[in-house]
């Protein structure tokens, strides 16, 4: 503990590890079992109600407009990025602006051909067939869904040895959404049958404010702009932790004061669930601390820095870095990672003037 004590005045040191654990469950996007019954009820159902994304929803309202007027089904679609930034939701939203019934499923729970196929032969025509972690669908799974994508069918063999027959089934004419955190383990062939195909960005500091603004009149939560103002800095551009951690704001706000959410009252909240006011935690901090300190600031593999964090490599890729990437504390090189002049000054300590070029 002793060699994080150095930047006491930027970072809220901990005494218990286990207020660790849970400051970094609070900022983890990733979707836990009570967020799946909490967040159905806050889900946004209309582009109206769908913050931010605005390229987006723009390309997808045109999409959609079109796919009504030629009374057609939309394009399969897939969608990627980081968790909690409003993929499902956006699945959701789409299929209620086309008014069809969407099925909403996830890779691994298609795991035997049967389930794949008695999925497509249960869809009517137009209705949207959800599929999240689609880069966790397995070959066989894949390969019936191909031609159902393309031409709407899929081949089934009946029959045993000599008398085995190959039957083409015809499906209903569906639209596909896909979702995943991670395109890149997509399949090639998988990745090329999507027509429209789109990444989510992380969300500003105003869209937060917005989101938390809708979400409070949901729950019925009394919070000024200053409030909503500090847990929209703290959320780490992800609409899934602003809306975690309000309610958490709320429940200090009426243990300690009795009173509804001001700045003030947020923003000690979150010092107290050690979560610093750009969204970061002890895991992150320590993970630039330790690139300056022990790798004069990399490049060094994920491998290694996880190894020295204890943590296991799929947390430091999945967890910390999409937001540290993405906020330029830290840059991907081929030779892993280094930490960037943004990430030396958020520690207080003065980045290395460009020695051999060390950040080009
Ligand atoms: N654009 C938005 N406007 C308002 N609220 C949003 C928006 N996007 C997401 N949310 C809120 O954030 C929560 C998480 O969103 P969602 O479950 O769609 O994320 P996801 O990208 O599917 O995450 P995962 O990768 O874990 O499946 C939702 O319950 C919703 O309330
Ligand atoms: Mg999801």
């Amino acid at each position: 503990m002793a060699h994080i004590q150095d930047y006491k005045q930027i970072m809220i040191i901990s005494s218990d590890d286990n207020k660790n654990v849970e400051s970094s469950n609070q900022l983890e996007a990733k979707e836990t079992d009570f967020d799946k019954t909490f967040e159905c009820s806050i889900r946004p159902k209309t582009f109206s109600d769908y913050i931010g994304q605005t390229e987006l929803k723009e390309t997808l309202s045109i999409s959609i407009e079109s796919a009504k007027k030629r009374e057609q089904s939309i394009d399969h679609m897939l969608f990627y990025g980081p968790p909690g930034l409003g993929k499902t939701t956006l699945a959701g939203v789409i299929a209620n602006e086309m008014g069809v019934n969407i099925k909403i499923t996830s890779a691994p729970a298609l795991e035997r051909p049967r389930d794949i196929i008695g999925i497509l032969m249960s869809l009517k025509a137009g209705e949207i067939l959800f599929i999240d972690e689609i880069h966790r669908l397995n070959k066989v799974a894949e390969e019936i869904l191909y031609p159902a994508m393309e031409d709407f069918f899929i081949d089934m063999m009946t029959g045993k040895s000599q008398a085995t027959k190959n039957l083409r089934i015809p499906v209903p004419k569906f639209t596909l959404i896909g979702a995943t955190t991670k395109a890149g383990s997509l399949s090639g062939p998988l990745r090329d049958r999507f027509g429209i195909i789109h990444r989510l960005e992380f969300y500003t500091i105003k869209e937060l404010m917005d989101v938390l603004s809708r979400t409070s009149k949901l729950l019925d939560i009394k919070i000024d702009k200053d409030g909503l103002n500090a847990i929209a800095r703290r959320s780490r551009g992800t609409p899934r932790i602003a809306n975690r951690l309000i309610k958490r704001v709320r429940d200090y706000a009426l243990v300690r004061y009795n009173s509804d959410i001001n700045g003030q009252i947020a923003n000690e909240a979150l010092d107290l669930l050690k979560i610093d006011n750009v969204g970061l935690n002890p895991t992150d901090r320590n993970l630039l601390k330790l690139i300056i300190e022990k790798y004069d600031g990399g490049p060094v593999g994920i491998e290694t820095i996880a190894a020295a964090l204890c943590e296991d490599v799929k947390t430091i890729e999945d967890v910390c870095e999409p937001y540290l990437l993405q906020a330029g504390l830290i840059l991907r090189t081929p030779r892993g990672r280094k930490v960037s002049p943004e990430g030396y000054r958020l520690l207080g300590i003065t980045p290395p003037i460009m020695q051999g070029n060390l950040f080009e």
